[in-house]
């Protein structure tokens, strides 16, 4: 039997609302729930106020049915987020309904109906607390509030109802490891030090402590102490000067946070990003990361969440080196007792560096030194998010490359990486586009998306610090790009407008109108990835060849030899239809090239391949090594179904 097949690129074929308690007051100060705005209320502009400038999209073919981890008639599945796709959201630039230059959540819920049509399970909202916002929000000054400009308790209340009444969860942004200056626990504890918030941070009368702890903001900061003339002393801070470290040592401190979580999660958030976890706890004679004393503290705050709320998730931003990051999951013989899910930073970087070098040995080495994790964790892959492309866990040598290739003009440069969106890093190259976003949906992990590129918005290098990948979503050709109907001189930044990247050609509604634009071939592409569960759950092995530009991996998800799902009450339940054992093979090519590859799957033979945007069958698997070609930066998902169903074809 001859395998020989060649190929040629294709195009892609056509509440749970808690409610059980009442919000926790926490020390120092407790909030009064922000009031529900009625609808005659709403400010002129809003959705659904007079004169609303926002209105539901005609989506074609908007899922219907029930919705499956929310139908009433079946148990919740604890581990959804194994399976999820993630969409990561600015509120503050996605969609402005009261017209005052601001995207807020009601904008954002305004446009959930586009969520859900294009497929994504769950929302990660950047902080949505009140802060001053000179770190984007993740200086916060008051962890109980929502920001003004984003709107009220009662306006997230609906946006996490709606959202669970299409299917799609909301996690959000905290910040554990630092406060603004402006949060009245830092007010007080600078100026009344013997007071009960006198060690709510880390102060020391000299800047000499913690020597060993490196600088992260390195474009702005020269030291991890300030001195404040207030209190006399120094106090450490890891990031900017203005966002003072908690001292987690202090008890009050570790119980003070452990209410803001219990808050948000009574109001039914569906987990949170956990920001900058590395930097709990110092300890002199280390890099003060990842210590154990923070590993202690994670375990308690997941044992509260198992307690009362077990269907939440944990997510980790640990920027650090896969040995450093599993530990994050906990201990593996429970299936992880620290965060359910942790961000695979040193893969990121290492997906740009193997396309252009045309070689997979980047991704095949990483993954290669990633330990195995707990049965009830997940990564959280990524390509780009909200801030700059980080190249701290690569080697001096490989951020020069990073640099040269990706970063052509110094303002590119911030901190140590690179503040551009995907689609101006890979030359606006749509091939490239699809690679990399074929690669995020199938490496193993829940893919991670940042709001925009699902359209290939391009960014903006001429704003400060990481503003220029934080730019308003680009709607509709109309004014601001349809994100907000202010004077354009009103908006929180100005929207992309030159002549590739701008809103008047690059915006959802065009894309939504053209069936081979990005946004529909992305949208087919998740909807693949949900058909096949295994890309979440199963297992991950590289196949070599011969061709080091070609990337090929099987991910195998055999159901018999996982353990079984654990429901909130700790019992066990058979699997269920989604986790029908299944086979995928990917076969990638990181060259601009046309490239052949010849795969050694005996111990598939008689396996029909069947590809999965097109539902062709390829010739069957056999004896001889198995020959495909793939056009430059081309790539193939092929489902690989048991040889019993090939004989019934
Ligand atoms: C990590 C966040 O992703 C980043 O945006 C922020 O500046 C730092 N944490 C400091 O809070």
């Amino acid at each position: 039997m001859t395998e020989h097949e060649s190929a040629t690129r294709r195009p892609a074929p056509a509440p749970h609302h808690a409610g059980n308690a009442e919000p926790h007051s926490v020390v120092p100060h407790s909030v009064v729930p922000q009031p529900a705005v009625p609808q005659s209320a709403m400010p002129a502009g809003a959705p659904g106020g007079p004169g609303s400038s926002v209105t539901a999209q005609p989506f074609a073919s908007p899922p219907s049915g029930p919705v499956p981890d929310f139908a009433l008639d079946r148990p919740r599945d604890p581990e959804w987020y194994r399976r999820a796709v993630f969409y990561e959201v600015l509120i503050r630039g996605f969609q402005d309904a009261n017209g005052d230059g601001t995207g807020d959540i009601r904008g954002l819920t305004s446009r959930l109906d586009y969520l859900q049509w294009l497929g994504i399970d769950c929302i990660w909202l950047l902080p949505i607390y009140e802060s001053p916002l000179r770190d984007g929000g993740y200086d916060i000054s008051d962890f109980m509030r929502v920001l003004g400009d984003y709107g009220n308790i009662a306006d997230f209340v609906e946006l996490v109802e709606e959202s669970h009444k299409r299917g799609i969860r909301v996690i959000a942004d905290l910040v554990m490891n630092h406060t603004s200056d402006q949060h009245p626990w830092f007010q007080a504890s600078r100026s009344e030090p013997d007071g009960p918030f006198g060690d709510f941070y880390v102060w020391s009368d000299e800047p000499d402590k913690y020597a060993d702890a490196r600088i992260i903001f390195v474009d702005t900061e020269t030291s991890n102490w300030t001195f404040d003339p207030v209190r006399g002393q120094y106090y450490w801070h890891r990031f900017f000067s203005h966002q003072p470290d908690l001292n987690f040592e202090n008890p009050n401190v570790q119980d003070a946070m452990i209410e803001v979580l219990r808050f948000w999660l009574d109001l039914g958030i569906d987990g949170f990003r956990l920001d900058a976890v590395p930097y709990l706890y110092e300890r002199e004679g280390t890099n003060c990361e990842n210590l154990k004393e923070t590993h202690e503290y994670l375990k308690r705050i997941r044992a509260e969440v198992d307690k009362l709320y077990p269907d939440r998730v944990l997510l980790a931003e640990a920027n650090q080196w896969p040995a450093d990051v599993v530990q994050y999951f906990g201990d593996p013989e429970t299936g992880g007792n620290e965060c359910h899910m942790a961000f695979h930073f040193p893969l990121m970087p290492r997906i740009f560096m193997a396309v252009r070098r045309e070689q997979r040995y980047p991704i095949s080495e990483i993954l290669a030194q990633t330990p195995k994790i707990p049965a009830g964790c997940q990564w959280g892959i990524f390509l780009r998010n909200h801030d700059e492309l980080t190249l701290e866990m690569v080697t001096d040598d490989e951020r020069d490359y990073m640099y040269t290739e990706y970063a052509k003009d110094p303002r590119m440069k911030a901190n140590i990486g690179i503040r551009r969106r995907l689609a101006p890093l890979l030359d606006n190259d749509r091939n490239q586009l699809e690679l990399f976003t074929a690669l995020l949906l199938s490496l193993p992990g829940s893919p991670v998306m940042y709001y925009g590129d699902e359209i290939g918005m391009g960014d903006n290098i001429w704003l400060g610090d990481r503003d220029g990948v934080r730019t308003p979503m680009q709607w509709t050709p109309d004014r601001n790009g349809g994100f907000s109907s202010t004077d354009p001189q009103r908006l929180y930044l100005p929207p992309v407008m030159d002549p590739i990247y701008g809103y008047q050609s690059l915006n959802v509604e065009a894309q939504q109108r053209t069936p081979q634009s990005l946004l529909h071939w992305t949208r087919r592409m998740i909807e693949i990835r949900k058909r096949f569960p295994v890309f979440g759950l199963g297992a991950y092995e590289e196949l070599t060849s011969s061709n080091p530009s070609v990337l090929a991996f099987v991910r195998d998800y055999d159901v018999a030899s996982t353990l079984p799902m654990r429901q909130p009450d700790g019992e066990h339940v058979a699997p269920r239809e989604h986790d029908a054992a299944d086979r995928i093979l990917c076969v990638n090519n990181l060259s601009r090239f046309p490239q052949p590859v010849e795969l050694d799957l005996r111990r598939f033979i008689g396996v029909t391949p069947i590809e999965c945007m097109g539902g062709v069958t390829f010739p069957p698997i056999g004896e001889l090594s198995y020959l495909l070609t793939l056009p430059g930066h081309g790539f193939y998902w092929f489902q690989l179904p048991p040889a019993r169903e090939d004989h019934d074809r």
